[in-house]
């Protein structure tokens, strides 16, 4: 840790890195990068630390969520509001109906590098190397396209900044002031019993406000009616990115990376010795550790001793993606590692990634996900929390705002016929906003269960 530098990363062995074919070219544009304004400022990734302590001690939820890969042909302002105000949906849903405030964290303003699972990709014997997120190469299959290029990092984090801007224009502009609860719904949203209980929910909401106003208590007078505190989050992959955005905060002289509030290794990079721990290791931002089914009990004690050396409240997030049908064994699943952790007097949050251990290729060759399945590996996520008598403290979610048919299933039911529809992703299959309230729901249920 003492010879820890934002640079020190090189030295170890890094995975899931592109190779550029022009050296000075990157060597350039990371130059231009290190001078350019930070994303976040030091001092709200401290806030949402301190917020995430709150969800380490069971008083409050973390929802985490956005696109797989945001992209930049999808970039529009209607995407980022949409989301948002699913986002926004959920959360309102949680902590009325859940009874616990909620942390607002986005996948979005800079969730563009893609972890794969082959280095090529093969199509009609034609084989070129794969599809890495829009910020080092084009998603098209050509030869030009797939060539990893430095100036998308430059595009990367000008829509980052652009995004960035828009929400919080949205977060403290008047868009999720309470009152604007009924506004939240989105235009494509079905009629269906999802929609119909946010509606009575929102009622009930707008009761309460009155009364709330008769009282004294207005938008006007408490920012917390009026405003929110929204974050955002990645997947820190793309390491010379991050790096040239590690800046030391003046006010504490600590390392921060300020691409984002939070960032998180991916499952496929967590090895203790890798370049991905020692860089997250040295950066003061609550980290998030992705924990499939292959994370051993051991290596999740070093990784968190390793990137939680002092046991703060709030540093860690371990976001747990096991599937819904390995998440409960007592010998392969979560319970194991919970037991680790107590064990160790350890703090972190716990959260469910229901997405990335149900994904399956329908019968015509789309890569989606049954809602069936994420709505129960987010019971199952609970019922072994309250088992183990911990706090099931989290979410973390592939979904948008936009009417995509990606995933199958859910409660205004998307058959695979449906896929082909509206099937958007550059990645992975996202919930659409049905789908993602539909989820909401059994998260507050839960959540009122867990207080029993
Ligand atoms: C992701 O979150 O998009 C991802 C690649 O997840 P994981 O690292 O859990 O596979
Ligand atoms: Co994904």
């Amino acid at each position: 840790m003492s010879h820890w530098s934002p640079t020190s990363w090189r030295d170890k062995p890094a995975l899931q890195q592109p190779t550029y074919p022009n050296k000075d070219e990157l060597e350039r544009v990371l130059s231009e990068l290190k001078n350019y304004p930070p994303l976040v400022f030091a001092g709200e990734a401290r806030s949402l630390k301190s917020q995430l302590a709150d969800v380490s001690q069971g008083n409050a939820f973390l929802l985490q969520g956005g696109d797989c890969a945001e992209s930049f042909s999808e970039f529009h302002a209607t995407n980022i509001r949409d989301t948002f105000k699913a986002l926004l949906q959920m959360a309102v849903v949680m902590t009325y109906a859940g009874g616990v405030p909620v942390v607002k964290v986005g996948r979005l303003g800079g969730q563009f590098a893609k972890p794969r699972s082959s280095d090529s990709e093969t199509i009609d014997d034609i084989t070129l190397d794969a599809y890495r997120g829009d910020i080092i190469n084009g998603v098209d299959f050509t030869p030009d396209s797939r060539i990893p290029d430095p100036q998308r990092m430059i595009k990367a984090y000008n829509q980052s900044a652009a995004t960035l801007n828009l929400i919080r224009a949205f977060a403290s502009g008047g868009l999720a002031d309470l009152h604007q609860v009924h506004k939240w719904t989105l235009d494509f949203a079905h009629q269906g019993e999802v929609s119909k209980k946010y509606e009575a929910l929102a009622e009930q909401i707008g009761k309460s406000l009155t009364f709330m106003e008769a009282c004294g208590i207005t938008s006007k007078s408490y920012r917390t009616l009026r405003e929110t505190d929204f974050y955002t989050s990645h997947e820190a992959l793309l390491l010379p990115y991050e790096e040239a955005f590690t800046r030391k905060d003046s006010l504490t002289g600590d390392w921060y990376d300020t691409s984002a509030h939070m960032l998180w290794i991916g499952d496929r990079t967590r090895q203790l010795n890798g370049a991905h721990v020692e860089f997250l290791s040295g950066v003061h931002n609550p980290i998030g550790i992705k924990a499939g089914p292959s994370m051993q009990e051991d290596d999740l004690i070093r990784l968190v001793h390793k990137l939680n050396p002092k046991n703060e409240a709030g540093r860690l997030n371990v976001i747990v993606r096991m599937g819904a049908d390995k998440v409960g064994d007592e010998i392969t699943g979560m319970p194991r590692l919970i037991r680790a952790i107590e064990r160790e007097g350890m703090s972190v949050v716990w959260s469910c990634d229901p997405m990335h251990g149900n994904t399956i290729k329908s019968s015509n060759n789309f890569k989606t996900r049954p809602v069936d399945s994420v709505l129960k590996e987010m019971k199952q996520f609970f019922q072994v929390h309250k088992a183990e008598g911990t706090f099931g403290g989290g979410v973390h979610l592939e979904m948008t705002g936009k009417n995509v048919t990606e995933c199958i299933g859910g409660s205004f039911v998307v058959t695979e016929e449906d896929l082909s529809s509206r099937y958007h992703t550059h990645c992975d299959p996202r919930l659409n906003a049905d789908q993602a309230l539909e989820l909401a729901f059994l998260i507050a249920d839960s959540l009122q269960e867990a207080k029993r």
